[in-house]
């Protein structure tokens, strides 16, 4: 029996109704008993300032302890002016530091862009693989993700509404899974 990984999901949005934390319930929906998919917060984390780590704010250091309990990490963000969300990347700033403590180190993670656009928000999430390679996140390479139309893909009650798009999805976390069985590792509960 395969103990159960938990796995932070992060949402790149902060918006009441975004179509990004319906994708990442929807992922949480679809997850294989290996996982046990959670969404962590960032829209509390103070704007990076290296200053502020002398005496870092409570919510720093409990965002930093949760990525480090967890063994693995999704991302599932918007695309802002073809790049990342600040609010993503503030949080991505907040886990690496202080230098050489980053909690993002090793743990293998997996890229998912959603938007209402065509192009799936690649520009993001090409954007933020940069800094994942850089922070030594092995990413899933493989299927990729970038859904566009995302507005036309959940209904009413937030849950996708047609079988391919879930088929994928359910592929997509399925991948990760196994991915994640490559890096035993990469917890530290
Ligand atoms: C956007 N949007 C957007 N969409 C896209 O495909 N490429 C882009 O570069 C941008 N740029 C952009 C900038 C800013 C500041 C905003 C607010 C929006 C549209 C975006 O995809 C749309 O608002 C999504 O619904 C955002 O995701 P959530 O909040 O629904 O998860």
């Amino acid at each position: 029996m395969m103990a159960t990984k938990h796995i932070a999901v992060i949402v790149g949005s902060l918006r009441k109704d975004s179509l990004n934390r319906k994708m990442a319930k929807a992922l949480a929906a679809l997850q294989p008993p290996s996982l046990q998919l959670e969404i962590v917060e960032i829209g509390q984390l103070q704007m990076y300032n290296q200053d502020l780590d002398e005496t870092p704010p409570r919510e720093w250091i409990d965002f930093r302890n949760k990525i480090l309990s967890c063994e693995g990490v999704i991302f599932v963000t918007p695309e802002y002016n073809r790049s990342v969300p600040a609010a993503l990347k503030n949080a991505i700033d907040v886990g690496s530091r202080p230098y050489g403590k980053s909690v993002w180190n090793g743990k293998p993670a997996a890229v998912m862009s959603v938007s209402p656009g065509a192009i799936g928000g690649f520009g993001a999430n090409h954007h933020l693989r940069q800094s994942l390679v850089f922070l030594n996140m092995p990413i899933l390479q493989q299927p990729e993700a970038y859904i566009g139309g995302a507005d036309k893909l959940f209904d009413a009650s937030g849950a996708i509404n047609n079988d391919r798009s879930r088929e994928f999805l359910k592929g997509f976390v399925t991948s990760y899974a196994t991915w994640v069985e490559r890096f035993p590792e990469a917890g530290q509960r």
